[in-house]
């Protein structure tokens, strides 16, 4: 089907809107002004959406606010069976959901389609976790006195999420918000926002109420500002680059919120001597090209033992040449475009500067014939920790290979980064992999595996990548505040 006709077929489900959710209703931007949302593959205008600011920002803001009254006080069981009604639609909708994102994102369509599963766990997940929101009762000091705590909603969330993952990171956080009374006010990347406004349709028709969920999108700087500026909002929830996160940081000191962060990784992934070659490859071939290597999760430096390092890196090159690249919606592709030209030029600095300090190229190395934001499939031999590509996360798909000699060098190397979000090493000895697991300072550990996101485990970074953590149980407690309440007198003397 051409592009065409999946926008007219898309139009007609009801589920590519473009105009921003504010209060249950549909709006444009006050002003009129839009911007274009563009097919990463092809470089077409899908359609316009609101270009909106801080004006727009502030009603859906008092619009939370209104809604975060009633929608807290519904029973933990029905806003369960609306989470739980939201998830069906998610699924039912499934192919439209992975066309969307797609179309605006690039990815793969199969993987397009596995992001609309894992996105609407989140909520399947968080329509149950909503009944087992427990408080506790503390042993009092004093005989007359019973002391008891709370958990209870923050508020009005701020959600501000990225365009690699169009549905997963917004489920991800307005599942636990929602579930334990939350409101929130959503805002998607301008790249893709049409994920978000279906995904926003699908919850008002689970039922959930007008205001409990707001999609505003635009002036980025105007909304963020306006979302920290407010004492309404009690809550940011983040995820996207480090510089962005710190600043989000700083701003909301001004009215003390609460924040959560998932910033920018720089995955080691370090195969031994001793890994199993076949479950390495494999494992290594995800943990990088996922996404087209656009995931915070991605390996960024692959530091590989110099008595495999050969053996490696032949089998290694020989599985990432068959992966096709192509447009997204064609038969048997793996790798999308990158999302943009400066997604694009970040990718060819990095292989550049690489280069010019002594790294090879084992496959790939240039743009794809394919032109557009299209990058080949790229190996790279000889890196060093002091090349770019091994300081900061290339966010494409090229996949740096490093030498080491030792346990401890690997350690070193895998640690010597501020950032602390994934990390994977490939080993067959059990006691190596605890060691080596508890030693890498990150706040998610594949061992053997190189696909480790899910919904039921904590997900988050320490160090500079970020603050918190999404999913599982730990994660609702991100959107919960503790109220300790001492009752007096209890034993009627
Ligand atoms: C991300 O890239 O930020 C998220 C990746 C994931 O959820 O696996």
């Amino acid at each position: 089907m051409d592009a065409q006709n999946l926008t007219a077929r898309l139009k007609s489900s009801g589920l590519l809107r473009s105009q921003a959710l504010i209060g249950g209703k549909w709006i444009d931007a006050y002003d009129g002004k839009t911007i274009k949302v563009h097919n990463p593959a092809t470089g077409e205008v899908i359609t316009e959406v609101p270009c909106m600011g801080s004006k727009e920002t502030n009603d859906a803001i008092s619009s939370s606010y209104d809604a975060f009254y009633s929608w807290s006080k519904r029973t933990a069981a029905e806003r369960s069976r609306h989470l739980r009604k939201w998830y069906d639609l998610l699924i039912a909708h499934r192919e439209e959901l992975g066309q969307l994102i797609t179309l605006e994102q690039g990815k793969p369509l199969t993987e397009a389609m596995g992001e609309v599963t894992y996105g609407a766990n989140f909520i399947e997940f968080f329509s149950e976790e909503a009944k087992r929101v427990y408080g506790d009762i503390i042993p009092s000091p004093l005989a007359d006195r019973r002391l008891l705590v709370l958990k209870q909603p923050v508020g009005v969330v701020g959600a501000i999420t990225p365009w690699n993952f169009p549905l997963a990171m917004i489920t991800r956080k307005v599942g636990p918000a929602l579930a334990c009374g939350c409101t929130v006010i959503i805002k998607p990347s301008e790249f893709t926002p049409l994920t978000a406004l279906a995904a926003a349709e699908l919850a008002l028709q689970a039922g959930i109420p007008p205001g409990a969920v707001n999609v505003v999108m635009g002036n980025a700087s105007d909304i963020g500002d306006a979302l920290l500026a407010s004492p309404q909002v009690r809550k940011i929830t983040f995820t996207g680059s480090t510089a962005v996160g710190k600043k989000l940081m700083a701003g909301a000191s001004a009215t003390v919120k609460k924040i959560s962060l998932e910033l920018g990784g720089n995955a080691p992934c370090i195969v031994f001597d001793d890994a199993d070659i076949d479950v390495a490859v494999k494992g290594a071939l995800g943990a990088k090209f996922r996404n087209s290597g656009q995931t915070c999760v991605c390996a960024n430096r692959i530091i590989v033992q110099e008595g495999i390092y050969e053996k490696f890196a032949d089998a290694f090159s020989k599985a990432v040449q068959n992966l096709k690249v192509g447009d997204g919606f064609s038969e048997g592709v793996a790798q999308g475009p990158l999302i943009n030209e400066a997604a694009l030029h970040k990718v060819e600095s990095f292989v550049q500067d690489a280069l010019s300090k002594g790294a090879k190229v084992l496959l790939g190395g240039k743009r794809h014939s394919l032109g557009r934001t299209f990058y080949e499939p790229t190996v790279l031999s000889d890196v060093k920790s002091e090349m770019l590509i091994s300081r900061e996360e290339v966010f494409g798909p090229v996949a740096p290979l490093l030498r080491f000699k030792t346990e401890e060098e690997a350690i070193r190397m895998a640690n010597d980064t501020n950032a602390g979000l994934a990390a994977y090493i490939f080993t067959n000895n059990v006691q190596r992999s605890w060691r080596v697991t508890e030693a890498l300072e990150y706040g998610l550990v594949g061992v053997n595996e190189g696909l480790i996101s899910t919904e039921v485990a904590p997900f988050g970074g320490i160090k500079q990548s970020g603050l918190g953590r999404e999913g599982s149980k730990y994660g609702i407690d991100e959107y919960l505040e503790l109220k300790y309440m001492c009752l007096g007198n209890m034993t009627g003397n």
